[in-house]
């Protein structure tokens, strides 16, 4: 199935290290951020999932549920996670779907059978509260991801829902931010009383507001 951003996350039922779950039910009104891993005991994965259990703080400031994937058994996902929380220092403190019949990896388009028809392509899907996917990236293989990044376009997105403000090139949380076009001068001044900076009409800057 092809998804698009702006398509509602499909839901499913799946086994997890932390029991059977509804992916809908189990998102509640967080946003989530549902990623991929090519398979279990290999090393890229082991890193990225030690990664993401020491972002777990961050994912709570920020109301959203991580939850990783791979295409094997729940019996194999408790042995890997021994192998992450020694070598990385941090124990899976997120669900890992065991998807051995890609039930989950075909229903996300996450099998890409010209680079490998049995592992999964590392897939993220950031997902917000009304279910909506607002986010896909598509990694190969062998580049481990960036959660940094992920973090980032997250802040960007939640700023965009509360404020109408884009972000721009490069933009790390605390620098300016952009108003989107489509808000007319007159209502940008309701919203944003101290004023902006207009580079041009259609570029008008300003300081990034607080997230709530
Ligand atoms: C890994 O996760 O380490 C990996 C998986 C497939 C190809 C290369 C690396």
């Amino acid at each position: 199935m092809t998804l698009r951003l702006g398509d509602i996350a499909p839901d499913f039922e799946a086994e997890t290290t932390e029991g059977r779950i509804r992916f809908h039910e189990w998102l509640g009104n967080s946003w989530g951020v549902l990623f991929s891993h090519p398979k279990n005991y290999t090393p890229v994965c082991t890193t990225e999932l030690g990664y993401t259990a020491k972002l777990k703080p961050e994912f709570d400031k920020r109301h959203v549920k991580a939850i990783g994937l791979s295409v094997d058994k729940l019996e194999d996902h408790y042995g890997w996670s021994k192998d992450i929380e020694e070598t990385q220092g941090a124990a899976l403190n997120f669900p890992l779907i065991a998807d051995a019949d890609r039930k989950v990896a075909d229903l996300y388009d996450m099998i890409h059978p010209n680079a490998s028809d049995s592992f999964t392509v590392r897939s993220v899907f950031i997902i917000d509260p009304n279910k909506k996917i607002r986010l896909i990236i598509t990694y190969p293989a062998s580049t481990g991801r960036n959660f940094d990044e992920i973090l980032r376009v997250i802040d960007s997105l939640q700023l965009t829902d509360q404020y109408k403000v884009a972000t721009p090139v490069n933009w790390k949380p605390g620098e300016d931010v952009i108003i989107v076009p489509a808000l007319k001068d007159e209502d940008a001044r309701k919203l944003f009383p101290q004023g902006w900076k207009a580079l041009k009409p259609y570029l008008r800057l300003v300081a990034q507001p607080k997230k709530g």
